[in-house]
C-alpha cells in the first residue's frame, strides 16, 4: 500500500518536473533507466520481473506491465506484480506516462 501511494504521490509532480529539469534527456533510453531502478527498489517477490532485462535497453517496450507508444513508456501496469518496497523517485522522470496501475 505504501507503495501504491509513493507512486500516486511521485505521477502528481511528473508533468511539473518534465517541463523543467530533465528536458533534453527524454528518450526510451532514459525510460529505460527509470525502470531498470525502479526494479532495483523492489523488494521481492520479483519473478513477475525476469522480462525486466536491464542489459537490453532496446527491449524496454516488451517488459511486462510496459506499453510503449511512439518508442516512449506511456503506461506501466504493476496490478499483478505482487510488489513490495518503495518506488524510486525517478518513476517521475517518466513524462510520457499517463496510465499508471500498482492494484485492483
Ligand atoms: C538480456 O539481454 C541481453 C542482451 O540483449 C541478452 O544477451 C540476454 O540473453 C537477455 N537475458 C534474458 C534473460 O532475456
Ligand atoms: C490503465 O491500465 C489499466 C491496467 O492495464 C487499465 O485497466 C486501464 O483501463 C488503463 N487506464 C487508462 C486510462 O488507459
Amino acid at each position: 500500500m505504501v507503495f501504491c501511494i509513493l507512486l500516486s504521490l511521485f505521477s502528481l509532480f511528473t508533468d511539473a518536473i518534465s517541463s523543467s529539469v530533465y528536458v533534453s534527456a527524454f528518450s526510451l533510453v532514459n525510460d529505460f533507466h527509470v525502470l531498470v531502478s525502479l526494479k532495483q527498489g523492489f523488494l521481492s517477490p520479483k519473478p513477475a520481473l525476469t522480462s525486466w532485462n536491464s542489459s537490453n535497453p532496446s527491449s524496454v517496450c516488451s517488459w511486462a506491465g510496459v506499453l510503449c507508444s511512439q518508442d516512449r513508456v506511456v503506461s506501466l501496469d504493476l496490478t499483478d506484480f505482487d510488489l513490495g518496497g518503495s518506488a524510486s523517485a525517478q518513476v517521475s522522470r517518466l513524462d510520457m506516462l499517463t496510465n499508471l496501475s500498482c492494484r485492483k
